[in-house]
């Protein structure tokens, strides 16, 4: 029987990338979203989109059995750090409660295999970089708890009912579809590359570097940046392993190379061609001074590499997305 893949969430920022990589594919896929992220991505011609809730089973199940759906690819969730200090309720609710009904109703319709999309955050502050998979997990917010929750529901789930699953710990996924048809965008927008990027084309305020002393090779932040195409390829490689049989379980997915917050304004400004406004302030509460991933497992593992990540690329993609 054909493979027929839910993707929850396909109307957010990876979600979209990802139901464009599948559908490139020819893969047959159905996405469930509640519309809450706002965004109204293009998405490929012919592919079903259901307006729902991931806690609603009656709506999961049936969306399951009509479609006779055999793989999730769990996108949906609530993503926003501070957000989740202010409302942990709201965090735990969503990635928690309501993601638990889908993994659920998933066991009972006995769907095989799970890809969940989670993050570094369930690292909290590392000892050391590269972070290794095997590295503490210690989160620093409930967004990090709420996505390490998840996890530990996968693994028992994995143990007892021989679900195969893998949670995919992205960095920070950046950048956008070459095609420039898709783009980040959160309400409000947050994320670095979005923020510095526009207030370089004159279309937000200038940006602030939240602190420059921390103990980095220039005092901002570090971070490792990750396109979201060389994620949803990931995905990919990670769908067809657990349908082969193997059991995937947790992957970074990042590069290995950090950057700088100073470093990524370097880059914008030579891809913009202009300057990007800026002041420095106060450090943001709850940043690590530096996440960088070990890749290893993932290279290992799923036979990937990340290839459009380096930073003219990523940055070149998600300047195109935005004029
Ligand atoms: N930054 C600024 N100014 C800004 C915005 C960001 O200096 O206006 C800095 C931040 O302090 C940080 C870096 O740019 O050092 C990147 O910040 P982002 O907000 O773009 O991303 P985060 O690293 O905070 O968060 C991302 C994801 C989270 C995930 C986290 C850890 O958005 O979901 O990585 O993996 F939890």
């Amino acid at each position: 029987m054909p493979s027929v893949t839910l993707i929850t969430g396909g109307l957010g920022f990876v979600g979209s990338h990802f139901v464009w990589a599948a559908a490139r594919e020819g893969r047959d896929v159905v996405v469930l979203d509640d519309g809450s992220a706002g965004t109204s991505p293009e998405l490929p011609e012919g592919v079903e989109v259901v307006r729902g809730d991931i806690g609603d089973r009656a709506t999961v199940g049936s969306l399951i059995r009509r479609r006779g759906v055999d793989a999730i690819v769990h996108f949906a969730g609530k993503i926003q750090v501070g957000e989740s200090v202010t409302n942990p309720a709201l965090y735990f609710d969503v990635n928690v409660v309501r993601a638990l009904a889908l993994l659920e109703e998933a066991r009972v319709a006995e769907v095989p295999r799970i890809l969940f999309s989670s993050t570094a955050a369930v690292y909290g502050e590392p000892e050391a970089v590269p972070i290794p998979e095997d590295a503490p997990k210690r989160p620093v917010n409930p967004y990090g708890a709420s996505k390490l929750t998840f996890e530990h529901a996968l693994e028992a789930y994995g143990r007892a009912y021989g679900l195969r699953w893998a949670a995919l710990r992205y960095f920070n996924a950046a950048g956008a579809d070459p095609s420039g048809k898709l783009r980040e965008a959160h309400d409000p927008e947050t994320h670095l590359i979005p923020l510095m990027l526009d207030a370089g084309l004159g279309r937000r305020p200038p940006l602030t570097l939240f602190g420059e002393d921390y103990p980095t090779r220039d005092g901002t932040c570090e971070r490792d940046y990750i396109h979201v195409v060389d994620l949803a390829s990931a995905h990919l490689k990670a769908l067809d392993r657990l349908a082969a049989g193997h059991a995937v379980g947790p992957l970074n997915l990042g590069t290995g190379q950090g950057s700088t917050v100073r470093e990524m304004v370097d880059e914008a400004e030579r891809v913009l061609g202009r300057a990007v406004p800026r002041s420095v302030g106060p450090r943001r509460a709850g940043d690590p001074s530096s996440l960088v991933a070990d890749p290893r497992r993932a290279e290992e593992v799923l036979g990937w590499k990340a290839q459009r990540s380096d930073l003219p690329t990523l940055l070149e993609d998600a300047l195109r997305s935005r004029t």
